[in-house]
């Protein structure tokens, strides 16, 4: 049994993590989340976990997380004199929370690179209080910054000479390069997810930014990829096993992994094909030649002073452009192998994940949080 101290725990992937470490560990997890309370912070992770489990499986495991309000971007991570007690009780970090904001170049400052320097030093103390059994940071594929037709292993990615997608993909490449040089003595993980949407199992998701884009840009009469491009797109359920089993597998120490279908990856036609299967949409026409002129007009449409539907959509697509114009997949075989699992082909599940977050208007139903049962109060006691 270790204390994982465990940032983002409250987010898509981490839940699916943290419901891997609930019922297949006795671990307990340190979880780091913007919350004023305890009780508030217990509110984020039922709205997280009920994707994973029913309120009586929530009462009965929650125990075993302990709430530690705080925040990236606060000095100290907000811990005040709470600090010295995680750094004292934290066996391993599992590093997962981040700004996703793709478009804000100071929040993914603030959050993802100040952020991961005051968890890295949080790492160090605990290092130096106990010796800190492994550091598991949770990158992106986006590291990679602007490359077409490629396959990449996890050794071709860094290239400090080429462009960054976005601010995101810029502060994730300098976090992984921060985890190298000042956690020099720790066994680190490495992790990059490639675009992480939907579950094999079912078709609801709490997440819905980048089902959104591509559900309008394959609604779309046209857009500028090339119809034999591929897709890297992977299932969550797959990566938060993954991330759960490398941040324990022995072997992980020193590691990084792709999480990514890679040569599961679908061309942009046979994602379009499946979407007209399963839910009858037209098959947009793809006209890779316009692809200047398109990044062109979404930038000026995203950025119009007034805030309309021109200008979401085309900020929408003008961030998930990059991820399905140029044709990079991620070899992900490593991962597979170390979890003796594929990852799915988008093709193969995610049509019914797509069509039910549309018929959804891109909202989840949150049930909120009963009371603690009678018998979890008593076992408390
Ligand atoms: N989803 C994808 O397609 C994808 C692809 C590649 C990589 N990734 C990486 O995977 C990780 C998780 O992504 P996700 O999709 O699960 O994101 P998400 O659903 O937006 O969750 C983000 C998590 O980060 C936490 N967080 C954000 N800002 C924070 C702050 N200032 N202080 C403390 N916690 C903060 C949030 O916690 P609270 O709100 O509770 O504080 C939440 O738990 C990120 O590192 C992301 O870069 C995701």
């Amino acid at each position: 049994m270790e204390t994982v101290f465990f940032t983002g725990a409250t987010g898509y992937l981490g839940s699916y993590a943290l419901a891997h470490f609930l019922r297949e560990t006795d671990d307990r997890v340190l979880a780091l989340t913007r919350a004023k309370s305890a009780d508030e912070g217990r509110e984020k992770l039922w709205k997280a976990l009920q994707l994973h489990m029913d309120a009586r499986e929530f009462w009965a495991l929650e125990g075993r997380v302990e709430v530690v309000p705080g925040d990236l971007s606060a000095p100290g991570l907000g811990l005040g004199e709470r600090w010295g007690d995680v750094a004292r009780r934290a066996d391993s970090v599992l590093h997962v929370a981040a700004s996703l904001n793709r478009k804000s170049a100071k929040a993914c400052l603030n959050h993802n690179l100040r952020g991961t320097l005051a968890v890295i030093k949080l790492a160090q103390d605990a290092h130096a209080a106990g010796g800190l059994r492994r550091f598991s940071f949770v990158s992106t594929s986006a590291v990679a910054g602007e490359r077409d037709g490629a396959t990449l292993r996890e050794d071709q990615v860094i290239d400090w000479d080429l462009s960054d997608y976005d601010p995101y993909g810029r502060t994730k490449k300098f976090c992984e390069h921060m985890v190298h040089e000042l956690l020099a003595d720790v066994p680190v993980s490495i992790f990059r997810p490639s675009t992480v949407m939907g579950d094999t199992r079912f078709p609801e998701t709490t997440q819905f930014d980048m089902v959104r884009a591509f559900n309008t840009i394959f609604q779309l009469p046209a857009f500028p990829v090339r119809p034999d491009a591929r897709v890297d797109i992977v299932n969550a359920n797959w990566v938060g096993e993954a991330l759960f089993r490398l941040h324990r597998d022995p072997a992980g120490a020193g590691q990084t992994y792709h999480l990514s279908a890679g040569r599961h990856s679908a061309t942009a036609r046979e994602l379009a094909e499946a979407m007209r299967e399963h839910a009858g949409w037209r098959v947009p026409r793809m006209v890779p030649r316009l692809h200047s002129l398109t990044a062109a007009a979404l930038d000026a449409a995203a950025s119009l002073p007034q805030r309309t539907t021109l200008t979401y959509v085309a900020s929408l697509f003008k961030v998930f452009l990059p991820y399905i114009t140029y044709d990079t997949v991620f070899d992900s075989s490593k991962a597979a192998t170390a979890i003796g699992k594929e990852p799915t082909r988008f093709t193969d599940y995610g049509p019914p994940f797509a069509a039910w977050a549309e018929a959804q208007k891109y909202r989840y139903s949150y049930a909120p949080l009963p009371p603690r049962p009678a018998k979890t109060l008593e076992a408390r006691r």
